[in-house]
């Protein structure tokens, strides 16, 4: 059966609009989140970070976020994987997570990391089953809030 979404790189200024829909959408609970967005899309627009948007019916039902680490150039980094409740268990994730690893080889990185709070263990255990590692657990956001720090080595199976 064919699939109903397709994952497609953000760059034209009206995909770039769906994709700060889309994030206002998400509720998440990271502090000042919102002003977190309007950093994020103006850094998309920069091209500082890469988005891949997962469309069904042109509209974006999943998104991801990368860009370079800021303290080790050799490392992508996962800034944002979110998945619409809605359409969650039909490989958005996944697909979306392809899109990340394939920019993260077409853009060398050796490594590519992500954190997320400690008590998603969802999303912990969606990133070990596609092979990461924890490489740590520290308080990144908040004090005294534990995020797991998880980490790939890139490469093309
Ligand atoms: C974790 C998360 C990304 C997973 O997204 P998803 O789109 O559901 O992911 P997938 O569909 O690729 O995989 C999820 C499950 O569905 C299964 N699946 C995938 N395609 C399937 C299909 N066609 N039929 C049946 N099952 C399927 C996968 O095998 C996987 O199973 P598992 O849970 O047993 O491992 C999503 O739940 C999410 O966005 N969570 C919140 C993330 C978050 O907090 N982000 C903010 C910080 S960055």
């Amino acid at each position: 059966m064919s699939k109903i979404f397709k994952v497609e790189l953000i760059k034209r200024p009206a995909e770039i609009r769906k994709l700060n829909k889309f994030l206002l959408s998400q509720p998440l609970d990271y502090p000042n989140h919102s002003e977190w967005i309007e950093k994020c899309i103006h850094e998309v627009k920069s091209g500082y970070k890469t988005s891949f948007g997962c469309y069904k019916n042109k509209e974006i039902i999943g998104d991801v976020i990368v860009q370079k680490d800021k303290s080790d150039p050799s490392k992508a980094e996962i800034k944002y994987l979110k998945t619409d409740p809605a359409f969650e268990h039909i490989g958005v994730g996944s697909a979306l997570l392809e899109s990340a690893e394939i920019f993260s080889v077409d853009n060398r990185f050796k490594k590519i990391v992500v954190d997320t709070h400690s008590t998603n263990k969802k999303m912990i255990n969606f990133f070990l089953k596609h092979g990461f590692i924890i490489l740590e657990e520290k308080a990144l956001y908040r004090a005294g809030q534990l995020e797991t720090i998880l980490i790939k080595d890139v490469r093309l199976d």
